[in-house]
């Protein structure tokens, strides 16, 4: 819940603007508050504690010297390059990221929104090559069940051309990646269908920034969820479901140009 500094706050009216579900209301004195009443509709979205210009509230303990203060964007123009130049990455160094890039990268997961800001989502962030391990083993033994027990031609037709590196052990759904993340949500979420996404596309974007190869793993996506043996890797928290997957580590490919995709449709009325 939110508490006041009386001494600092200037009675603007900011916080309680800019309150999406409308709990802060002003007292008597002008300073505002969270009637009790109210409190079990508040959202933890914490605006109320960034929009205070005067640095007058603190939100759930977070205090406003706890928060960084608001800094320099990256201008359009290298948005735009990252943007354009973000791309899948499936040869990877095999070596592990250094320690301050995977901490970087953990560290960014909190900001990722949520759907009512549910903040529910549970990471397992692979942070070492070795880790990877079991997750190959198991899904080789899948592939080759799929492929023995003639599922793999009805979901897959065209793997007949890499049948025999199949069978003999070849990665094709890690791809040798170092490190995976997967997200998972739990299946009461408001927004359970989108925030994994989400939370991967914002993760791409700031794991290339930091020049960290990535690519995202449907194939790891359907394993998770379909096979129990490779869900039960994860020890995910119960009622909890598999929503994406992403491979990332040092790549082993440098791009000396953006594609030149096609535009998707735009309909704009
Ligand atoms: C939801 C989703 C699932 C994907 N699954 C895989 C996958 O399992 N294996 C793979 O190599 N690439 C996968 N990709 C990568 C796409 O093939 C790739 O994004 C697309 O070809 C565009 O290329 P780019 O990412 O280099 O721009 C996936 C992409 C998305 C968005």
């Amino acid at each position: 819940m939110i508490s006041v500094d009386a001494s600092k706050c200037t009675r603007c009216g900011c916080c309680i603007a800019d309150c999406v579900v409308q709990v802060i209301h002003r007292g008597k004195d002008g300073i505002p508050s969270v009637p009790e009443q109210f409190e079990r509709y508040c959202m933890h979205c914490q605006h109320c504690l960034a929009v205070c210009p005067a640095g007058a509230l603190t939100c759930d303990g977070h205090s406003p010297d706890r928060c960084v203060p608001a800094g320099p964007l990256p201008d359009e123009s290298r948005m735009m390059n990252l943007i354009r130049q973000r791309c899948s990455i499936r040869q990877f160094k095999q070596e592990n990221l250094p320690s301050e890039i995977m901490e970087k990268l953990v560290a960014s997961l909190r900001w990722i929104p949520t759907g009512c800001n549910d903040h529910r989502l549970v990471f397992t962030v692979i942070d070492d090559l070795a880790k990877m391990e079991p997750f190959r083993a198991r899904m080789v033994k899948i592939t080759r069940f799929l492929i023995k027990s003639g599922i793999m031609k009805i979901v897959y037709p065209g793997y007949k051309r890499f049948e025999k590196s199949m069978l003999g052990g070849t990665d094709f759904v890690f791809r040798n990646a170092p490190h995976m993340i997967v997200v998972a949500s739990p299946k009461d979420a408001p927004c359970r269908r989108f925030d994994p996404s989400i939370a991967l596309t914002q993760f791409d974007l700031y794991a290339q920034s930091l020049g960290v190869g990535t690519c995202w793993c449907g194939f790891a996506y359907y394993a998770f969820t379909l096979n129990r043996g490779m869900r039960s890797l994860l020890r995910l928290p119960k009622g909890y479901k598999v929503g994406a997957v992403m491979l990332f580590g040092p790549p082993a490919v440098e791009y000396p140009r953006a594609t030149d995709p096609e535009p998707y449709t735009v309909i704009c009325s």
